[in-house]
């Protein structure tokens, strides 16, 4: 775990991710498998990430005896996507917590500025009385995710994480600068950026890789 004042960065390096992470870095890695990793991915840094949900007691009858058990009893989760290759994250998390609503936010970087550029937004009715999640597999200079949460504080929102495949150095001081209270939880953090803004090592363009569109 970084970090001093701000809320925790932390590197979810279990072997399973760790595995999982170098897979999906590698260039020969297909779409299909990509998906499928970010997906998988995501469930298991999802379990690390949710680990603080709260729960209350509830008996339950088993064929033998009567068990105590437990729900979750906090807020209701809401699972907020940065399109477009923050979607390849969402179906890492629902089958975790089914009832959670999904809320869609689309930016891109402008190639020239690298700043985000907001073009959609969806947003469940009763978001700010949810527990948020926002995820997009790359935090590279950390404007879009800064963006994202500041559009979703706007709208209410007191209670966010954000969940990152692969994160730089840049966007995490960028995230804890803007947002201080949020915590981040990443799958790698890597060296830096490219001149581009891309991060090095990376993998590359990850809504081309998700969607196959180059
Ligand atoms: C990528 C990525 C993040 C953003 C990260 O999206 O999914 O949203 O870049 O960069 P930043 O931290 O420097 O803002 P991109 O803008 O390429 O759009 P896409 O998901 O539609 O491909
Ligand atoms: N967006 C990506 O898809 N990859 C990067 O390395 C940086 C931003």
């Amino acid at each position: 775990m970084l970090g001093g004042m701000a809320a925790p960065v932390v590197v979810t390096d279990h072997p399973l991710i760790r595995h999982k992470v170098t897979l999906l870095r590698d260039v020969e890695t297909p779409v299909s498998s990509f998906r499928a990793l970010a997906q998988e991915i995501t469930m298991l840094m999802a379990y690390e990430a949710l680990r603080d949900l709260e729960t209350e007691t509830r008996d339950v009858q088993t064929p033998l005896a009567i068990a105590e058990g437990h729900r979750l009893s906090g807020k209701k989760l809401a699972v907020v996507a940065i399109l477009r290759a923050g979607l390849a994250m969402v179906d890492g998390i629902l089958p975790l917590v089914p009832s959670a609503r999904v809320g869609h936010i689309g930016l891109y970087r402008d190639p020239e500025t690298k700043q985000p550029v907001e073009y959609y937004l969806k947003m469940p009715q009763d978001l700010a009385d949810r527990d948020v999640v926002v995820v997009d597999p790359m935090l590279a200079t950390g404007g879009s995710a800064a963006a994202a949460i500041d559009r979703l504080k706007d709208l209410g929102c007191g209670s966010l994480r954000l969940l990152c495949l692969i994160g730089a150095p840049e966007g995490v001081e960028v995230m804890q600068e803007r947002h201080p209270d949020v915590p981040i939880w990443l799958a790698a953090l890597d060296s830096h950026l490219d001149d581009h803004a891309y991060i090095v090592p990376g993998l590359g363009d990850a809504g081309d890789r998700i969607f196959g569109t180059k």
